[in-house]
């Protein structure tokens, strides 16, 4: 049986005090609404369909191809906006889940039982309760004396008796379409104006159709977002559940409540993970590697028994035994391949330094090719900027570049040559051979290599 997903996002989130639309504010480096459409598509098996209002544009523009859109204009409440999706999905499928983009915790294995729930359950709802103490403005959900549900009364239309209840309307529902969509037409306009999704409840019981409702097993999966405190508490939540699982799988952490690990992430077994690490976006990291204290790695690719210690890296490739740090910065290109070793203070961009190539102090290497085990000298500098262009440095296998060497590009550093101590090369240097001085001339031929 189909069964398809509504996301209601169409209110502004006046309470985050923001020119930004509430659902599209980042948790752990992925907009709020990107967390709500991954895990109804996961428990419904199709593209969502996200009811979007206020910055439409915006919102649609952030999440792409990951949702279906529908807009609500004027938003009318949340039973007017789950009709919007009718046009879309009515005699498309048999089930329409009902959730909402500010509450990025509910997983998908609590979506998927809802599902599974009322495709079992002979009435026109199923829908999910949270007992709290804590009742944050949510409606109150209403049984008769035998335990029946009979209604959702929202808060600010409850009796004294009826804000007394602790059983709450985390409001994710599942609803059985071919009532759904006639069902709605009935709502009656609220008090303060809105049609309600909430009055479908009273409506059902009304029909002679049963509600069923039961308690989600974590309370703290339906934390919804209206204040940036909530944003705050959230993340953390969130950040913890992402460390627990890493450790689970053989990840150690030094200290998890200090590691901010996105939910993309992939992390290898035995990699040991020291305080204040940011692993961002799509990084990789593959065993038995140590990272951090103070590492910040966005979209990189790390290799197996690497060291990053201190370092902000950001589209970068590491190949296995690389060790960086502290005090690197690779950006963009770099390609760093097996065994090289990168002391502190060095920036690498756009560039490929071959196996067991070493540059131990501040070096700024960019457009650059680097054979297998140079030796980069202190202070190495790749003149890769002449104001309008960047030019590229070719550095074969076994140079020794000294120290303090300015190497003007575009420029070619032949196999098993060495520059002198503070040389300006701006001439190719053939292979084996010693060029010095400013601008670097050839003073002697050398051995051949072994
Ligand atoms: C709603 C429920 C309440 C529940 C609470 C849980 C109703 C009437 N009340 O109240 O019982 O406890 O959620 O968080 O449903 N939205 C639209 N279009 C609209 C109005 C809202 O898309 O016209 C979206 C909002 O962007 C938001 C969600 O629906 O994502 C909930 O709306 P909100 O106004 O926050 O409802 P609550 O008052 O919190
Ligand atoms: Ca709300």
């Amino acid at each position: 049986m189909n069964v398809a997903a509504v996301i209601l996002a169409a209110g502004k989130g006046t309470r985050m005090r923001s020119s930004m639309p509430k659902v599209l504010h980042p948790i752990m480096g992925k907009p709020m609404a990107s967390y709500a459409v991954k895990a109804a598509r996961q428990a419904v098996g199709t593209t969502p369909v996200l009811v979007i209002g206020y910055e439409a544009d915006r919102v649609r523009q952030t999440l792409g191809q990951d949702a279906d859109y529908v807009v609500q204009d004027p938003q009318l409440g949340t039973g007017h906006a789950v009709q919007q999706a009718q046009e879309l999905l009515q005699g498309k499928a048999d089930f329409v889940l009902v959730t909402t983009a500010d509450m990025p915790l509910l997983t998908p294995e609590t979506l998927s039982r809802l599902v599974a729930t009322q495709q079992e359950h002979d009435g026109p709802i199923s829908m999910l309760t949270v007992i709290a103490e804590d009742p944050r403005g949510f409606g109150r959900i209403v049984r008769s004396p035998s335990g029946q549900v009979q209604a959702i009364v929202e808060e600010a239309q409850a009796t004294p008796e009826q804000l007394k209840i602790r059983e709450l309307n985390p409001s994710m529902y599942c609803f059985e379409s071919a009532w759904l969509w006639d069902a709605l037409t009935r709502i009656p306009l609220s008090p303060k104006g809105e049609y309600y999704l909430t009055d479908l409840v009273g409506i059902a019981v009304a029909d002679g159709g049963s509600v069923l409702a039961y308690p989600v097993e974590d309370p703290t999966e339906t934390i919804g977002i209206n204040t940036r405190l909530h944003l705050a508490e959230a993340e953390a939540l969130l950040r913890k559940r992402i460390n627990r699982d890493w450790m689970l799988a053989g990840v150690t952490m030094i200290d998890p409540n200090c590691t901010y690990i996105e939910p993309d992430v992939i992390i290898g077994i035995d990699t040991v993970i020291w305080p204040n690490t940011y692993l961002q976006g799509s990084t990789k990291i593959g065993e038995g590697c140590e990272i951090g204290p103070n590492a910040i790695i966005r979209d990189c690719q790390v290799g197996d028994r690497c060291k990053i210690l201190t370092a902000d890296m950001d589209r970068a490739v590491l190949e296995d035994g690389v060790d960086v740090g502290p005090f690197a910065r690779l950006r963009k290109g770099a390609h760093l391949g097996p065994g090289v070793h990168m002391g502190n203070f060095g920036e690498v961009k756009d560039s490929y330094l071959g196996p067991g190539t070493k540059m131990g102090h501040f070096s700024y290497i960019g457009n650059a090719t680097i054979g297998s085990q140079v030796n980069i000298g202190a202070g190495t500098i790749t003149c890769n900027y002449d104001g309008e262009k960047k030019h590229a440095t070719e550095i074969g296998s076994d140079v020794f570049v000294g120290s303090d060497t300015m190497l003007v590009a575009p420029l070619k550093l032949g196999k098993g040559s060495r520059t002198g101590a503070g040389s300006v090369v701006t001439k190719d240097v053939p292979e084996d051979t010693l060029v010095v001085g400013m601008p670097a001339r050839a003073i002697k031929k050398l051995r051949k290599r072994d």
